[in-house]
């Protein structure tokens, strides 16, 4: 973000601070209960959502060197992605081209994958490298001389991956983030490092883990033994980008900077700022570090989520009092998330399956949430 759109940030929230107000919709806006509960919503949101938009797969950084590699089935197929020989990263499907076994596991560094099944080995660009026996597989190798590869783009420090073969290996997604690609660049994610992982499965519908994180309306209520000292409630600037958006949340210290010259004015230690990279994707700038989530059903259960939250600073911590630093905000987001908002997600669960209700009501307070559930409508193709 330019200097001078930060400082104008600053000024927004500020200005709300002493007016007593918050960035609003024009009004208030009804949602179905059933787009958390109906089993057909989910299997278009899995064939729409999670096959045909670019989901973050994680920072570049996570496959540092050539052979790194990770493994996972959160959109409901498995993917590999890994760094090869010539520093390029590539997504495949992670299914032997023999019988279908997972070629790789989990993640780590490779010099080349090797199916635990008979032996097939691929090499880090997925092409076909040997056949045990080739001679009982007579010209099987030239109809299927590599993985099966998924479009990736790796781009502002992050990857992504569209999780739909189609015959390409890249794409551009510029055009998936409505104006956003600059922003994101300026925090220059690509060197930064990761530091820890929770990998924390749920039981309500994956959106209402994205939820959690898109608005500040129950921080004074629900977070009043955690968040509500440090950040303000009920105060929010909100910017659409496409179908994404950033919703900032001001810290209490922030009013002090009204004493403070305008050069000095420091946006990230002055607040939290969540990025909603649709359709799944939570970006949490936090200060001095991030949060990456990323948020999928499970189970093909409207009731099943899970959430992979990695956490991300800009220098790998050397020293003890460093990694003590970074294991405090890991468990502060822990503590925070999995111990008061997600308790209250899995009651909304249950409440939107009792049939109290056939809509949910989302305030003008709330532009986030609104702007979240219409932007699904409309990639899902729904009227507005
Ligand atoms: S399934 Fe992979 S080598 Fe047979
Ligand atoms: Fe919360």
């Amino acid at each position: 973000m330019s200097r001078q759109d930060q400082v104008d940030l600053l000024k927004r929230l500020l200005h709300y601070v002493d007016t007593r107000t918050t960035a609003m919709a024009d009004s208030p806006w009804r949602n179905e209960v059933s787009v958390y509960t109906c089993a057909e919503r989910l299997a278009e949101e899995q064939r729409v959502l999670f096959r045909k938009h670019p989901l973050v797969m994680g920072f570049g950084s996570d496959w540092a060197t050539p052979g790194s590699y990770s493994t996972d089935d959160y959109a409901g197929l498995p993917i590999l992605v890994v760094r090869g020989r010539d520093e390029k990263l590539r997504a495949f499907l992670n299914v032997c081209r023999h019988r279908g076994a997972k070629v790789a596991d989990g993640c780590g560094s490779a010099r080349v994958f090797s199916c635990p099944y008979h032996a097939w080995t691929y090499d880090l660009a997925g092409k076909l490298a040997g056949i045990p026996d080739e001679r009982c597989f007579p010209d099987v190798r030239s109809e299927r001389n590599s993985l099966v590869e998924l479009p990736l783009c790796e781009k502002y420090g992050l990857v992504w991956v569209i999780p739909t073969a189609d015959g390409t290996a890249s794409f551009d997604i510029d055009p998936w983030l409505g104006g956003l690609g600059g922003e994101l660049a300026s925090y220059g994610f690509g060197s930064w490092s990761f530091y820890d992982r929770r990998v924390i499965p749920e039981t309500m519908n994956w959106k209402i883990v994205v939820d959690t994180f898109n608005e500040g309306y129950h921080i004074g209520f629900l977070h009043r033994d955690s968040l509500r000292d440090v950040l303000m409630g009920n105060v929010n600037d909100f910017e659409a980008f496409g179908l994404n958006h950033r919703l900032t949340f001001p810290r209490r210290k922030l009013e002090r900077l009204k004493a403070e010259p305008e050069e000095s004015w420091d946006l990230m230690w002055n607040t939290s700022m969540v990025y909603l990279l649709f359709p799944n994707t939570v970006l949490i700038v936090q200060g001095d570090h991030v949060e990456l989530a990323r948020v999928f059903p499970r189970e093909g259960r409207t009731d099943r989520s899970v959430m992979d939250l990695g956490l991300y600073v800009p220098k790998a911590p050397v020293t003890a009092e460093e990694r003590a630093h970074w294991d405090k905000n890991m468990q502060l987001v822990l503590d925070v998330v999995t111990g008061e908002d997600f308790p209250t997600g899995r009651s909304i669960q249950i409440g939107l399956t009792s049939g109290a209700q056939n809509h949910l009501v989302y305030g003008r307070n709330e532009p986030a949430m609104i702007h979240y559930h219409q932007s699904m409508r409309e990639a899902l193709g729904l009227r507005a």
